[in-house]
């Protein structure tokens, strides 16, 4: 990670969903940067994640965690305090992207589905991780929405609707703790090449459409998200508070 060093050297971070794509992608880079990182996530690939921070000599866990249930997620935030000792920054990111359609045709198991894992698992999360951070004196926290959370996007009313949430409670917990040592900030990715948005990637027809009114002409890597996300974990970015970073290629600035 160009610039950020050993910045979390010392410092533990939680992150969920970090068996794939950004959640992995970031959970690596916070590793280089020195932090033990633990992981909570419903997929057990998130092991893999973990060994391979462990074979860079780095510290990480794994406990199997789902983010709809808030119980698991006070469980997550004390597993991270009882291996590492502490808890400095939390990366709510797990999310799921559900089928796409016409808004009026979209049954209700998919927006609950949105919602759920969306919506409510940053907001268990988050309520887990504040109360640590108030006990402590404070701590970190970025939400993962997309430019879904800024914008909307045909046939995706309920993502759509639930990153607009996150990034409505992001600000509501940045207000609210500011001067309690809390800071929380979101990032709204563009369309980033994962396995949520493999069947994209692979769609010749979709590209097509897509990049033809995108100004960046491509998808990114989940790498170039991770890098944001630890810039706003970082003391670096002890003035921004209640902020969506944008991270889309442009994409919102067309
Ligand atoms: N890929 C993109 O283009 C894009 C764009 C904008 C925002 N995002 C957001 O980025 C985040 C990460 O997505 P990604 O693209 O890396 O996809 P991904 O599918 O690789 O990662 C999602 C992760 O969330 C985990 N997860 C899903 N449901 C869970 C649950 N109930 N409890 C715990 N973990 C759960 C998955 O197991 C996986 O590890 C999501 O919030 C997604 O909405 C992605």
């Amino acid at each position: 990670m160009a610039g950020i060093g050993g910045a979390f050297a010392g410092k533990a971070v939680l992150i969920t969903g970090g068996a794939t794509g950004i959640g992995r992608a970031s959970a690596l880079a916070f590793a280089a940067a020195g932090a033990s990182v633990m992981i909570g996530d419903i997929d057990d690939r998130a092991g893999e994640t973990v060994s391979l921070i462990r074979t860079e000599g780095g510290a990480a866990e794994f406990v199997r965690a789902d983010v709809t249930d808030p119980a698991a997620m006070d469980a997550l935030v004390a597993a991270c305090v009882a291996r590492f000792g502490r808890l400095d920054a939390a990366f709510n990111n797990a999310g799921v992207l559900p089928p796409q359609r016409p808004f009026h045709e979209i049954p209700p198991d998919e927006f609950a589905l949105a919602i759920d894992v969306d919506l409510k698992g940053v907001w268990f999360a988050m309520q887990s991780e504040v109360r640590h951070f108030l006990r402590v004196g404070g701590g970190v926290i970025v939400n993962t929405a997309s430019v879904g959370g800024l914008i909307a996007d045909p046939n995706m009313a309920a993502y759509v609707a639930a990153k607009h949430a996150v990034i409505g409670v992001t600000k509501a917990a940045a207000i609210e703790y500011a001067q309690r040592g809390i800071r929380v900030n979101a990032i709204a990715p563009g369309f980033v090449v994962t396995p949520m948005t493999q069947h994209w990637a692979d769609s010749a027809e979709f590209r097509a459409a897509f990049f033809a009114g995108n100004i960046s002409g491509r998808a990114a890597q989940p790498e170039e998200i991770a890098g944001t996300v630890l810039h706003l974990c970082s003391d670096a970015a002890s003035f921004v508070n209640g902020a969506t970073f944008a991270i889309d290629g442009g994409q919102t600035a067309h």
